[in-house]
């Protein structure tokens, strides 16, 4: 397949205007100031793209939302956390090619009806920090951001915002809570951030990856995007492959490439005897099917989540109980504290796995987390307290006789 989201990164100087302008870069931007904002959105639409954050939302959808909300001014906010462990493909887009991300996020700026764009991006990745600050300066230099964008009469600026290190703060209501000066908690939804935002405006909150797809559809055409890959959910997406294979990495393939041929073909195989993954890094369930195909209705079907496309594998050497409480040890880290399901929840089943990890495990409690993680799933307030036991829960229902072997006589 042709590249589309990392065609520039190998370039010489990739971040550089001059490289980005010598291939078509911020041709897309000029087609667009000759378009209504709402034949913008219809391509959008009919490229089918959908949100790379995680919740595979229609990016189309989300804009036509915001754009049409009262209230005034409106805000398009790129989401650069990146803090799912396993998840490490923003940053090859942040680092190596940042006017494909600025093209974007002003495109979706002109598309929503808004002069003011926002990057929260995650504050340990100092270099991609620099790298997007030279960027912006670039652009205005050029013309591409500031008042009166290529004598179109549109205006648009960009500002980073540099997060503090918390997992959930990814998660867009605690990302913009952050952005105000707020604790970055979750809100429970509805008010959704499309009709009550940044300082209670209408905001759509957009991946970097998934906003990198944007000049290719603007230019080529919703239609041909919408060719590639799953028809439900097409186009190229970056599988972040990592843990126990021969060469990880992020690879650009079309969605619904089986995770046979991303592990053996690209993946190099993996290292030892395959056992299981985690499709969408450690918020997502165990899946043992390599033929299983990495579309989000697909894996979803199969009965986990694609989410951010961290794809992390497991070899037959590794223990279950070992990768039930590392996740559960980040889960009960990261809870913000907010429900009780969740703050609560976490650290019970912290003490729980902690004592099967300790040969001291009891029989009857491996069904008390089964009913804990189904409890926490339908009533925690965010995404965070409503996975946070899926990877436990999955390896106990898959692999149930490690974790009886661990219980006290
Ligand atoms: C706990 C948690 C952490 C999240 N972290 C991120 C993140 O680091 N980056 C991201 O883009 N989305 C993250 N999300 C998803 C966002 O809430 C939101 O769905 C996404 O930014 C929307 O962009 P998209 O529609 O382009 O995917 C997270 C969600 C949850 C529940
Ligand atoms: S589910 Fe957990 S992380 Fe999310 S708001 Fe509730 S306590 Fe906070």
């Amino acid at each position: 397949m042709e590249k589309i989201l990392t065609k520039n990164i190998d370039k010489p100087n990739s971040q550089d205007i001059e490289v980005y302008l010598a291939d078509g870069g911020y041709k897309a931007l000029e087609k667009v100031l000759t378009l209504k904002p709402e034949e913008v959105i219809d391509e959008v639409k009919k490229s089918r793209l959908v949100g790379r954050g995680g919740a595979a939302f229609p990016v189309g959808l989300k804009w036509s939302f915001t754009s049409k909300e009262d209230g005034e001014p409106k805000f398009i906010v790129c989401n650069a956390d990146e803090g799912e462990p396993g998840t490490f493909k923003d940053r090859v887009i942040l680092r190596n090619d940042p006017h494909l991300l600025l093209e974007a996020i002003i495109i979706g700026g002109y598309a929503i009806g808004t002069s003011h764009g926002y990057i929260y991006v995650r504050g340990e990745y100092y270099p991609e920090i620099e790298v997007l600050e030279k960027a912006i300066k670039q652009a205005k230099e050029k013309g591409y951001l500031g008042n009166n964008i290529l004598r179109s009469g549109f205006s648009f600026n960009i500002q980073l915002y540099k997060g503090a290190g918390s997992y959930v703060c990814g998660e867009e209501t605690a990302l913009l809570e952050s952005m105000e000066g707020n604790r970055g908690s979750p809100d429970c939804r509805p008010p959704f951030p499309a009709q009550s935002g940044f300082l209670g405006k209408p905001t759509a909150v957009n991946n970097v990856e998934t906003l990198a797809n944007i000049p290719a559809i603007i230019i080529n055409g919703g239609n041909w995007y919408s060719k590639i890959g799953s028809p439900g959910s097409p186009g190229p997406k970056l599988f972040c492959l990592s843990g126990q294979v021969n060469k990880p990495g992020v690879y650009e393939l079309p969605t619904g490439i089986p995770l046979r041929e991303l592990i053996e073909n690209y993946g190099g195989g993996v290292r030892g005897e395959f056992k299981a993954v985690l499709p969408g890094g450690v918020s997502s369930s165990l899946l043992t099917d390599l033929d299983v195909k990495l579309d989000y209705k697909s894996i979803a079907k199969a009965g986990s989540m694609l989410g951010s496309g961290a794809v992390i594998v497991i070899n037959s050497d590794t223990s279950m109980i070992d990768v039930a409480k590392n996740t559960i040890d980040f889960f009960a880290h990261e809870s913000c504290g907010k429900c009780s399901v969740c703050r609560e929840g976490t650290r019970r089943a912290r003490e729980i796995i902690t004592r099967f990890a300790n040969g001291g495990g009891r029989a009857e409690e491996l069904d008390l987390l089964l009913e804990l993680g189904e409890v926490m799933y339908d009533t925690a307030c965010c995404g965070l307290g409503q996975v946070a036991m899926s990877a436990t829960t999955s390896a106990i229902k898959l692999f149930r006789d490690e974790f009886e072997q661990k219980v006290r006589e």
